[in-house]
């Protein structure tokens, strides 16, 4: 397998967001990786969905490890925000972030 650098598990469940917005962003983050040239080579961000992360509330749920950095109430602007500071430039969107390692 090749490198990466980070992985994302987007939470796709409908208990932490009933309208399964997590489907949405999962299907984004693809487009905004590309975007920011982290799908390939040594940055490589990998992605994953799962049916639930275990919050269950709050949604949707996005978490970035190694980092072991969770963040709540995504929408598409935070996911931006979360690849462009996060991923692309190694500072957490602090105040979106409700849990860590
Ligand atoms: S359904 Fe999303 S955290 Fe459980």
């Amino acid at each position: 397998m090749e490198r990466y650098s980070r992985h994302v598990l987007v939470c796709t469940g409908s208990f932490c967001s009933p309208d399964r917005r997590g489907r949405a962003l999962y299907a984004l983050l693809a487009s905004l990786l590309e975007r920011e040239g982290l799908l390939f080579g040594p940055t490589r961000v990998k992605r994953g969905e799962t049916p639930c992360l275990g919050v269950c509330g709050g949604g949707p749920i996005v978490v970035v490890y190694p980092d072991g950095i969770w963040y709540a109430g995504v929408t598409p602007e935070l996911l931006d925000r979360i690849v462009v500071e996060h991923l692309k430039g190694g500072r957490p969107v602090e105040e979106s972030v409700f849990h860590r390692l």
